[in-house]
């Protein structure tokens, strides 16, 4: 199969690809390095795959990016509200224009199958367990910028294939390392000062491995069927942020939790998820555990294949401050970037 990954540069993205191609599948990669870390692409990903760089916003380099493909995924997202919050107008372009126009291409060139990659973010705060028939609470941009995304993108493929992945957060190892996502940033900060900070912690999360994510993905490729969205993860992955760092403890023996009082600022996304429909589709998906995931994040620390794991190039807050400051990338408001943003600017924040 020939599969597209829009932002396939990415943490997820590297690690989805070796899959991929690992599987048999000729993929090319869509990806700006906007975070300018270094990054190699030669060093990222496999020699079998391709790989392009150009910005996602860019119609014609869609347009040329997924001419005879029979499937296009977008994991090329801005992700988490801090980094999203640093500059909404440059989110909406990226979290919302660019998976649109995409779309657009790839409904054009007669692809048979989108993929677009959401998060369980989308939920917010809810009693209770939440499924994909659950009406999202969107708390803050990035979420609201994935719900309008899964809404635009069921309008425009409609009498096509689009499946929507709303993953839970991601740990585990990637060729291009984030340390910024929870489990991830416990674990390399237990390493590094010997304490985890905790600051209240009763909130629920659910976490995924990163290879499940891959794996999911493969799944879903290779089985395109009208609409669908997906919770990816599993039911025994819903943890407090108290429970992430108790496994993180574990971990990494002789470390300290250092409790303190829930911060004003604090992120109030609260919700456990049922991931029953993934199941049912693809049974035993997603089997990884969250301690093998902080175990091999961990070894990789210890080891030294992270040099310095409190560098700004594992963060994405860190890095796209760098990028802006540097004028790396910014929002193009161009015609078409203006003409979704007022999508976003009139959405309907209530339930629709
Ligand atoms: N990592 C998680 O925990 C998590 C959880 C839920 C959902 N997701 C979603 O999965 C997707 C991938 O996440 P990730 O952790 O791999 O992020 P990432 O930041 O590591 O990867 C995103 C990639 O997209 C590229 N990119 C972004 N905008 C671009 C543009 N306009 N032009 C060219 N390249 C561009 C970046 O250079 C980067 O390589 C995102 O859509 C994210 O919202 C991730």
């Amino acid at each position: 199969m020939r599969i597209v990954l829009l932002g396939g540069a990415g943490y997820l993205g590297t690690v989805a690809t070796r899959h991929l191609t690992g599987l048999g599948h000729h993929v090319t990669v869509v990806d700006g390095l906007i975070y300018q870390r270094g990054d190699d692409p030669a060093r990222l990903l496999p020699t079998t795959s391709a790989f392009i760089h150009a910005d996602l916003r860019d119609p014609q380099a869609l347009r040329r990016a997924v001419s005879g493909a029979d499937a296009v995924v977008h994991l090329g997202g801005l992700v988490g509200e801090p980094a999203c919050a640093l500059d909404e107008r440059l989110a909406v372009e990226l979290n919302y224009a660019s998976p649109v126009l995409a779309a657009m291409e790839a409904r054009a060139a007669g692809v048979a199958h989108y993929v677009f990659f959401s998060s369980c973010s989308v939920y917010g705060s809810h009693d209770g367990t939440v499924d994909e028939d659950t009406t999202p609470n969107p708390l803050g941009i990035y979420a609201r910028t994935k719900v309008l995304a899964e809404r635009t993108l069921a309008d425009l493929m409609d009498g096509r294939a689009l499946t929507v992945l709303r993953l839970a957060t991601v740990h585990g190892r990637s060729p291009r390392q984030r340390l910024d996502s929870v489990a991830n940033r416990m674990t390399a900060q237990a390493l590094a000062t010997g304490r985890i900070p905790l600051n209240g912690g009763g909130q629920r999360r659910p976490l995924v491995h990163i290879a499940d994510v891959a794996d999911t993905l493969a799944q879903v490729l290779t089985t395109p069927e009208g609409h669908r969205t997906f919770n990816v993860g599993a039911d025994r992955e819903n943890y407090t942020i108290a429970e992430i760092a108790a496994t993180v403890q574990q971990a990494v023996p002789g470390c300290r939790i250092d409790a303190g009082p829930e911060r004003d600022e604090a992120d109030a996304r609260d919700y456990r998820t049922s991931f029953a429909r993934l199941a049912t589709a693809f049974p035993g998906a997603c089997p990884t555990s969250l301690a093998q995931g902080v175990r091999e994040v961990a070894d990789a620390v210890q080891a030294k294949e992270l040099d310095h794991p409190d560098l700004p190039e594992y963060d994405n807050l860190a890095g796209l401050k760098n990028s802006l400051a540097e004028g790396r990338i910014s929002a193009l408001a161009d015609d078409d970037c203006t003409r979704l943003h007022a999508d976003y600017a009139t959405a309907p924040w209530s339930p629709r």
